[in-house]
């Protein structure tokens, strides 16, 4: 198994990545030497899949375990289940050495993640992200938390996991349109900070798509080293962290003004990266044809990058103002200079964005 790790003092932990390692989960959970009862956290469709071997990989390392399964979907991240978890928790007599372990996308690492951040004043928990996008990105530095009926992601905590357990191989059974939702994100990766990387996704497409194992290893410990540098240098984004918003702030617009419905998360974030990159352009950041690469990057993926018809640009503008991202009135937007070299939270006027919208 590869390994690397996340460096934050007294909080740093360590990422493995391997392929069919699932049964030896346990093992490596015992060596975090917690209380014999320890809480699984998932939902029917991966339990379904990989529950078995997981729990029977635990009991085997001589856990008791507790096993919380949430309803599959974005919409189940809220307070309720947070509270449910904790419930559960408590009504098994669990302690404050005791573990918890999400296995699931980033629905599940997120809400199980802050039910640990809670309870108790804070247990310790391992992510096994069993989706692309939370292989490469949630499980890793910190951010767990729960959607509002006011806001997608406004209540949450930073809380570290204590073990990163990436099996490639679960990656087989993620529907293609999700996969490729992660691998919105992996570009992001290539343009805020690796041109190499970038490179490699246009040349290895079809090895990627095929999942063939050392080149989606390779792809998923490169975002993950990416990210952990990230996060051991601005572990509660006092700023370089907002680099890792690239494409987000009007992509999250995206996924507002459409209701959540029409795009997955990653599609709106290759949308935005997009017209993120073309605003770039427009105001004479990036050179010009810096954004058509993106975009091409995108589009080989099967992303849409384009804006969908029948955009309300005043509405999405709107959206960005309510954005966590904007902090007094000021929308702001990761903007390249070229591939692999980005200006964070840069500030961006309504008008400039109106332009753009306009000009589609
Ligand atoms: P998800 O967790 O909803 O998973 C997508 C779907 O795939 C679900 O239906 C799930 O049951 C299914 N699934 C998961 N693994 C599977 C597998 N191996 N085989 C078959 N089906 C599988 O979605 P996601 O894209 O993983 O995560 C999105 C969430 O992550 C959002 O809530 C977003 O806000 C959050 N997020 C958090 C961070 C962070 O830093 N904490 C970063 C990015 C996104
Ligand atoms: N996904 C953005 C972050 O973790 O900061």
């Amino acid at each position: 198994m590869e390994g690397l790790r996340v460096e934050l003092g007294e909080r740093s932990y360590d990422i493995r990545i391997g392929q069919n390692t699932l049964d030896a989960l346990g093992g490596a959970v015992k060596e975090l030497k917690a209380s014999p009862t320890l809480a699984l956290v998932s939902n029917p469709t991966i339990y379904a899949l990989y529950g078995e071997r997981v729990h029977a990989s635990l009991t085997a390392a001589g856990f008791d375990v507790v096993e919380i399964i949430v309803p599959d979907g974005e919409e189940h991240k809220e307070l309720l289940w947070v509270e449910r978890i904790l419930t559960s928790m408590l009504e098994r007599r669990l302690d404050r050495k005791s573990l918890l372990v999400a296995l699931g996308g980033g629905v599940i690492g997120d809400v199980a993640g802050f039910a640990a951040s809670l309870y108790m004043r804070g247990i310790r928990f391992v992510q096994v992200p069993t989706t692309l996008l939370a292989q490469v990105d949630s499980s890793v530095g910190g951010k767990t938390g729960v959607n509002h009926p006011l806001g997608k992601n406004m209540i949450g905590t930073f809380w570290q996991p204590s073990l990163v357990w990436i099996d490639v191989d679960t990656l087989k059974t993620l529907p293609q349109r999700e996969f490729l939702c992660g691998m919105a994100e992996v570009i992001k990766y290539g343009v805020i900070w690796d041109r190499e990387l970038f490179d490699y996704l246009g040349r290895e497409k079809n090895k990627i798509l095929s999942l063939d194992p050392e080149t989606i290893s390779h792809i998923i410990r490169r975002s993950c080293e990416i990210k952990a540098e990230v996060v051991s240098r601005d572990e509660r984004e006092g700023g370089l962290r907002a680099i890792l918003n690239y494409g987000h702030t009007i992509g999250h617009a995206i996924e507002t003004v459409t209701g959540y419905i029409r795009y997955l998360h990653g599609e709106g974030v290759s949308m935005g990266m997009y017209l993120e990159a073309a605003l770039s352009e427009r105001l004479g950041i990036m050179k010009s044809g810096g954004a058509d690469e993106v975009k091409r990057l995108i589009d080989d993926y099967g992303l849409p990058s384009g804006l969908f018809d029948g955009a309300d640009a005043t509405a999405m503008v709107d959206a960005m103002g309510l954005d966590k991202k904007t902090v007094a009135g000021t929308i702001r937007c990761v903007l390249p200079e070229s591939v692999g070299k980005v200006l964070v939270n840069e500030p961006v006027t309504r008008e400039a964005l109106m332009e753009l919208l306009a000009s589609l």
